[in-house]
């Protein structure tokens, strides 16, 4: 077995240009414990969404660490109270890198549609989960950030000194560490005219297809936002300007996974109904998809879309 495990950690450096965690190793060793050939493994890790991201020219290969004035010891003793989390994030080197819902190569790869440079901008980050991109933003030297999503998640963390209620989330936690001055509010997208700001750039990623009323919601978006939105989300794969509805699904919140478009689809809403000058698609990524989930319609595979849609 250890020349196996060997092997796997050699694909992970060749092709992931990194050491596996701890839940891919055992994933990957218990493939082969179940007849896979190495060759399987090596083809499987080599064509993964991660892999794919990393071989893109135009993607940016950096670090994104984080920076905070607590010492290596202090942040791993924070990132320990955080048994649940969304995104990769790395601060003064320490990675929260095991069991996310996402990865660092995907984040990447959505952050190549964020500006460089964010001097003097303000930003609104819609669905913000754990924080990354409104952290990686005040790291571009945005003026004001501010984040906003109708889940507090506060049972992610845990500190048993505190009651449920009481516990920080990821964000608020990771906030601390880096003394930020992000500005977090529990909120949902059709609630943003509340915020009574207007905000330069609107991230708005992996939200759309959660929405019973997208049209709706980007429609309040346009009122507050000055220059332009960035979008992610699963898209189907057509050119036909198409959305589908998956229907109402009793094991699911009435806020969850109503419809997927098409890249078309997204951009007609965007210029045609909502007022935006241009709408463009960036890039498309194929990925694996949880075929658990209501909008990915039994599907394993499927797309990606990243979008700007400009005033
Ligand atoms: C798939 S996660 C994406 C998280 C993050 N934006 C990213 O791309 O990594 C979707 C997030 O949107 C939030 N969300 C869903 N519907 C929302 C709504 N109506 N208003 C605000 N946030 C919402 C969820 O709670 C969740 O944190």
């Amino acid at each position: 077995m250890s020349q196996t495990r060997n092997e796997i950690f050699n694909y992970y450096r060749r092709f992931l240009e990194r050491e596996p965690d701890d839940s891919g190793l055992s994933f990957y060793l218990k493939k082969v414990k179940d007849g896979s050939s190495l060759e399987e493994i090596k083809n499987e890790i080599n064509s993964s969404e991660e892999s794919q991201i990393l071989k893109m020219k135009k993607f940016n290969n950096k670090i994104f660490d984080l920076h905070s004035n607590q010492s290596k010891e202090e942040i791993q003793k924070t990132f320990q109270k955080i048994t649940r989390r969304y995104h990769w994030i790395s601060v003064n080197g320490v990675e929260l890198s095991d069991e996310l819902m996402t990865s660092k190569a995907y984040q990447m790869w959505i952050s190549q549609s964020i500006p460089e440079d964010l001097t003097d901008k303000t930003i609104l980050d819609i669905g913000c989960s754990d924080g990354f991109y409104s952290f990686l933003c005040e790291s571009r030297n945005a003026k004001d950030v501010t984040a906003i999503d109708f889940e507090s998640f506060e049972t992610w963390s845990h500190d048993d000194t505190l009651s449920n209620k009481d516990n920080p989330n990821n964000l608020e936690i990771i906030k601390n560490l880096l003394d930020s001055k992000v500005k977090y509010h529990k909120l949902d997208v059709y609630d943003v005219q509340k915020l009574n700001q207007t905000f330069d750039f609107v991230l708005m990623y992996g939200v759309y297809y959660h929405l019973y009323d997208f049209v709706l919601a980007l429609q309040k978006i346009s009122d507050v936002v000055t220059d332009s939105v960035f979008l992610s989300g699963h898209i189907l794969d057509t050119d036909e300007p198409i959305m589908y509805y998956y229907g109402p699904d009793s094991s699911v919140k009435r806020n969850f996974s109503s419809i997927v478009g098409s890249s078309n689809c997204l951009i007609n809403i965007a210029l045609k109904m909502c007022n935006f000058k241009t709408a463009e698609c960036v890039d498309i990524i194929t990925t694996d998809y949880d075929s658990n989930l209501s909008h990915n319609n039994g599907l394993t595979k499927g797309k990606i879309g990243l979008f700007k849609f400009s005033k």
